[in-house]
């Protein structure tokens, strides 16, 4: 599983910004963070902020520390006609390598405490999944033990839907709490679509946390049973390495695995540049070395989905989510549905589709 990203408030950018633009934009940022109170960041890279660890410069990089403060900042960024994106552990998202002219929110400081109440916990999407589920087992909560070795945040884990080992986030959500207008807005469960790694939230949303209920259970099973999903996941994916989680989905419906078709393909070890498919598990997609890029994990990627589409006359959804550099504001409250599939949106390919 994965990594994690949410919300996206961008569009394709034709044309490089002229400097009065670019100086008048970097004024708004600053005041828009000054005004929300919220820590602004210049010079950070994608390639210290992602788990592939690849990955060009960001221009601004915002880091809320509550909930209400990512709301209004966003709420700010989008009255102002500011293309912004937001980033979690960065777990489950490919950066091109160029220079990304947006605003990234960082959600990883909105954590807060869990907190526990009978059987239910609320908790904020910068907390840590791994974190939580073993909160959760110490509270004799079971329901999410199956995701413990996800190594992503909430708020990408809700995004879409992470799943391991029989147990899927959305399961158990109670409601999320949403940026709406600069406001945080809750929103019941059972009124998200939950499907495999995707959900019904829309681009241009921004999740904020959540409540879980979850089922009481004896602490002791519930450890064990996590404990159980982290050994098979430790046999079978890479430990360690800079990995994303699985690189694309499973064929839907077909109870295939993608890692074992691309196995039986023989391309386990496979190599471009400093990226490698993975000899653990080959749905992962692995960077080595300090010359590693994006391109070389994408050229890799597009490889396989090429042989696949080729030997499985298939075409492979990406599961990680594909971030190129150039986009600018859409539209203040845009709501346009998550695409589907997978593809840098900057280089004109919208629609075609995106998101361990
Ligand atoms: N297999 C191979 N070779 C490989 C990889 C897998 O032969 O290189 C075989 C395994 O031995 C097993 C079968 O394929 O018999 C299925 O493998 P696995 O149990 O690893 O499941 P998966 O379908 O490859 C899915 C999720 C994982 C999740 C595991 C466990 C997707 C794309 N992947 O993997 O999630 O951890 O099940 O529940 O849905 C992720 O979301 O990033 C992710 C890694």
């Amino acid at each position: 599983m994965t990594h994690f990203a949410a919300a996206t408030h961008l569009e394709v950018m034709s044309e490089e910004p002229n400097t009065t633009d670019t100086r008048e934009r970097d004024a708004q940022v600053e005041e828009i963070a000054r005004r929300c109170g919220v820590r602004a960041e210049r010079g950070r890279r994608f390639a210290e902020l992602t788990s592939l660890r690849v990955g060009g410069t960001i221009d601004w990089l915002l880091v809320p520390e509550t909930e209400e403060q990512a709301a209004s900042v966003v709420g700010a960024l989008e009255d102002a006609g500011l293309a912004w994106r937001v980033l979690g552990a960065g777990s489950n998202v490919l950066a091109d390598d160029r220079e990304h002219r947006y605003v990234v929110v960082s959600m990883r400081e909105v954590k807060g405490e869990a907190q526990f109440d009978g059987e239910r916990v609320s908790v904020s999407a910068g907390f840590s999944l791994p974190r939580l589920c073993v909160e959760s087992a110490r509270h004799g909560l079971s329901g999410i033990e199956g995701l413990g070795g996800i190594p992503g945040t909430v708020g990408g884990a809700l995004w879409m839907n992470a799943g391991a080992y029989g147990h899927e986030i959305g399961e158990v959500v109670e409601s999320v709490r949403v940026a709406r207008g600069g406001q945080v807005v809750v929103v019941p469960g059972v009124e998200v679509k939950w499907d495999y790694r995707h959900t019904s939230f829309k681009e241009g949303e921004l999740l904020l946390g959540c409540t879980l209920r979850l089922k009481p259970d004896d602490p002791e099973k519930i450890r064990a049973r996590m404990e159980e999903a982290k050994q098979r996941r430790f046999a079978t994916q890479p430990h360690g390495a800079r990995s994303a989680g699985c690189f694309f989905k499973n064929p839907p419906g077909s109870g295939l695995s993608t890692g074992k078709m691309i196995d039986e393909m023989g391309m386990k070890g496979e190599r471009r540049g400093g990226a490698q498919v993975s000899p653990v598990h080959a749905n992962f997609i692995v960077t080595e070395g300090q010359d590693a890029s994006a391109s070389d994990a994408l050229a890799l990627a597009e490889e396989i989905r090429e042989r696949f589409r080729r030997e499985h006359g298939v075409e492979l959804e990406y599961e990680v989510e594909l971030w190129g550099a150039d986009a600018e504001f859409k539209e203040a409250g845009g709501t346009e549905e998550k695409d589907e599939g997978g593809r840098m949106k900057d280089e004109g390919r919208r629609g075609e589709g995106e998101t361990e």
